[in-house]
């Protein structure tokens, strides 16, 4: 067993189910997790049945009775210690989340450190559930607005930020007063267990088990449940479009809220006045980090014709000095793709790309060695090629032209996601352009800055099929309370609103 597993108290095989206490031995198939670097073992999760996800449901309801009773700012000195407890394993995680998943250290510590941040805003946020007051039209009268805590969160999150994600969502429900139910990716199983073994400890240590509870589980025994479970009044999704839709479909038919955070396909446009030293890194990093498996990764280079061919070159050249290799090694900054699926996707997405006229710039093969992984690929293509409205998880990037910026806009907007997006200038007037109401339809928009890597303390999310929710930073937390409007009367009359004389 490796030895990160080991300081995380993960065994061979372990439980991936946790209520108010892990329940030892849970009903659902044990999954395998793989190394995506060797495909080796690296350990097994039995994961929790339709009976366990039952037990751990109550638990969570349980919890929620008591953790919403305690003034939120005592919510949030449990977060506190929560980011303690994460800064203190965070380079066994971080390396965990690597080791798992694929992605480099660098990125991988840099998750963890995404849960920190995210520890300490939700800890800020607990003193600012800010209500606001309006005059009321009544003489006598006042009235507010106060926000409470909704009930039990499901929250479904995926392999490429196996851990991140789920912080986003449960610190700041925990703040918010609510309790949870995390249904991580069977794909990687043991970070999400040695992160729930982190939080469980946390809220155990002070008096509150059950508010932070796992039910790692299939599809049928634990997903659809959730969906259909109307003890749970929010499902937060992060995941493809094709799983969005079907949460979608099932939560709103019981009038559940649903925060989903689904494809992207995310373009940076670079303009004839752009530094294009500074594009050449921000488009590596956006393309070639996390081997393109981020939810932010750039996709799609929309470049001006009159650099177009400088563009191509440079990143020509710095795609040929990426090193590709184990995630874990000090100068790797390529990992493998997490499984055969992704590598197959990525082969599928260039025979089309090929078919449908895109020319191989650079890459476009598997790399011979154990593992899954591939070159990072260059493809030159044009906007009305259908692949490339597509999002593939995986490094491919599509180089495509443009005259004026309009035309580079209307590219941009394109394609069915709308996550992220960016230009590179250095004229105001088209950043300004680009970030107005006729510019870039995405949830978010960067000048001088790549598509991904995006900080907490902002609302994370896009719109059309990337499924409209926002989650971490700005006031994202909105959405996992429930606004009440109050008026009261302190007069000795009833005046009714609107003037009405009633008798
Ligand atoms: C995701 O890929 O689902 O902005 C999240 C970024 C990261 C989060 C990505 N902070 O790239």
């Amino acid at each position: 067993m490796h030895a990160v597993l080991t300081e995380l108290g993960l065994q061979e095989k372990n439980s991936g189910a946790c209520g108010a206490d892990w329940i030892a031995d849970p009903s659902g198939p044990e999954v395998v997790s793989y190394n995506p670097a060797t495909g080796e073992a690296l350990g097994t999760v039995v994961q929790a049945g339709t009976k366990d996800y039952e037990v751990i449901v109550n638990d969570a309801l349980a919890a929620f009775e008591k953790w919403r009773q305690i003034p939120a700012p005592q919510r949030g000195e449990v977060i506190r210690q929560l980011g303690e407890a994460l800064r203190a394993k965070k380079e066994a995680l971080g390396a965990l989340v690597s080791l798992e998943m694929g992605k480099i250290r660098a990125e991988g510590e840099g998750e963890v450190q995404e849960m920190i941040d995210i520890c300490d805003f939700a800890v800020g946020l607990s003193r600012q559930l800010y209500g606001k007051t309006m005059h009321s039209e009544r003489p006598g009268h006042r009235m507010y607005e106060q926000w409470h805590p909704m009930g039990v969160v499901g929250i479904i999150s995926a392999f490429n930020f196996p851990v991140a994600v789920w912080n986003w969502n449960s610190a700041i429900a925990a703040v918010c007063g609510d309790s949870m139910i995390w249904k991580p990716s069977p794909i990687t199983p043991l970070v999400s267990v040695a992160t729930q073994k982190i939080a469980h400890d946390v809220f155990v240590e002070n008096g509150f088990p059950g508010v932070m509870t796992m039910a790692l589980g299939t599809v049928e025994a634990v997903g659809e449940k959730m969906l259909a479970d109307s003890r749970i009044p929010i499902v937060s999704a992060t995941g493809s479009c094709r799983m969005g839709r079907r949460v979608a479909e099932v939560v709103s038919q019981r009038f559940g809220k649903t925060i989903l955070e689904l494809g992207g396909n995310n373009a940076m446009v670079v303009m004839e006045d752009a530094d294009l030293e500074l594009a050449t890194r921000g488009i590596l990093f956006g393309a070639v980090g996390t081997a393109g498996q981020r939810c932010t990764t750039t996709r799609r280079i929309i470049a001006h014709k009159n650099i177009v061919k400088d563009l191509t070159e440079r990143l020509v050249k710095a795609y040929a000095t990426v090193p590709i290799g184990d995630p874990l090694d000090a100068g790797t900054l390529m990992g493998p793709l997490v499984n055969e699926e992704a590598v197959a996707a990525m082969m599928n997405a260039l025979e089309a790309a090929k078919e449908q006229g895109g020319e191989v710039l650079y890459g476009g093969n598997r790399v011979e060695r154990p593992g899954h992984f591939v070159e990072p690929t260059i493809v030159r293509a044009t906007p009305d090629m259908p692949v490339v409205k597509d999002e593939t998880f995986a490094p491919i990037l599509y180089i495509m032209e443009f005259e004026d910026l309009d035309e580079a806009i209307r590219i941009q907007n394109g394609v069915p996601q709308g996550l992220s997006s960016a230009i590179f200038t250095t004229n105001v007037l088209s950043a300004e352009k680009f970030l107005s109401a006729t510019g870039s339809d995405c949830g978010i928009a960067n000048v001088n800055i790549g598509t991904s890597g995006a900080e907490i303390g902002g609302a994370f999310g896009g719109e059309k099929e990337t499924g409209g929710g926002r989650e971490a930073g700005s006031d994202s937390w909105k959405q996992y309370m429930r606004r009440q409007t109050c008026t009261i009367n302190w007069s000795r009359e009833l005046p009714l609103a609107q003037g009405i004389n009633f008798g």
